[in-house]
């Protein structure tokens, strides 16, 4: 029997050029891909192959020179820049490998503020709703004793806990996580990996991730190469 298949994302003929000098350097080179709901995908594949590119194309951090994206049916590479904006800040949800928190505000307000800027008002009821939510998550990622904690007040594994609670606070149907334990040892790497298949277990949450890290990957239960631009098997 076919297994049923709920595909979310489809990547159309994806490249990415970029122009040096006189040269053009291609550095994606027709990818084509199909991701499922609720899938843990893991991207794999050696320094300068296209994998963050790539990565930051699907989440429209950045846009292809030729190919589309295919999120629900739409084709995002076809919306308005407010309409993309809407769909990142909504939907999509991004870890990185150095955290990205703002230093002078607490846990707590790192992870309200995605609730703050997609909602456009500072009214009171809204504030309280974020931080209600916000306190919930760190909770969830178990930081519950740390929300009052600046980054410089946290280890590398409990500032990448916030950043994860931060990426998660507006419930996003799309994680997408680039080297997200590669500055951390291998005790708060296994935390966040646990914690990120809890995620997906509880929430049917699609994570991609990008990882060098072996034991990571093969917890992914589907695995793709990216070699030169292109998806190898
Ligand atoms: N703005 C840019 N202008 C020119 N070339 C770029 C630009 N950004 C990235 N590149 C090149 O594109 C290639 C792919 O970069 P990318 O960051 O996607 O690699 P990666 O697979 O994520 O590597 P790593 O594992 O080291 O993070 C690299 O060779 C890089 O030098
Ligand atoms: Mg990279």
């Amino acid at each position: 029997m076919e297994e049923h298949k709920d595909v979310l994302i489809q990547a159309q003929d994806i490249t990415k050029e970029y122009r040096i000098g006189k040269n053009t350097l291609r550095v994606l080179n027709g990818v084509n891909l199909e991701i499922d709901r609720g899938e843990v995908l893991i991207i794999l594949g050696p320094s300068g192959a296209g994998k963050s590119t790539l990565l930051h194309i699907l989440g429209l951090l950045d846009t292809p020179t030729s190919g589309q994206t295919i999120y629900r049916g739409e084709n995002l590479n076809k919306l308005s820049s407010k309409q993309q904006a809407e769909r990142r800040n909504k939907h999509f949800g991004f870890v990185f490998q150095f955290y990205h928190l703002l230093p002078d505000f607490t846990a707590l307000e790192n992870v309200m503020m995605p609730g703050l800027i997609g909602q456009r008002t500072s009214s009171q009821p809204h504030k309280k709703t974020c931080r209600e939510k916000a306190t919930e998550i760190l909770d969830i990622v178990g930081l519950k004793e740390r929300i009052h904690h600046r980054p410089d007040q946290l280890s590398g594994g409990e500032r990448q806990r916030v950043a994860f609670a931060r990426a998660l606070v507006n419930e996003p149907e799309v994680l997408f996580c680039d080297e997200p334990t590669g500055n951390l040892d291998t005790k708060n790497s296994k935390e966040i990996q646990d914690l990120m298949l809890k995620l997906n277990a509880l929430n049917n949450q699609t994570f991609i991730i990008v990882t060098h890290d072996e034991n990571f990957a093969r917890l992914g239960k589907r695995r793709i190469k990216i070699v030169d631009g292109r998806i190898v098997d």
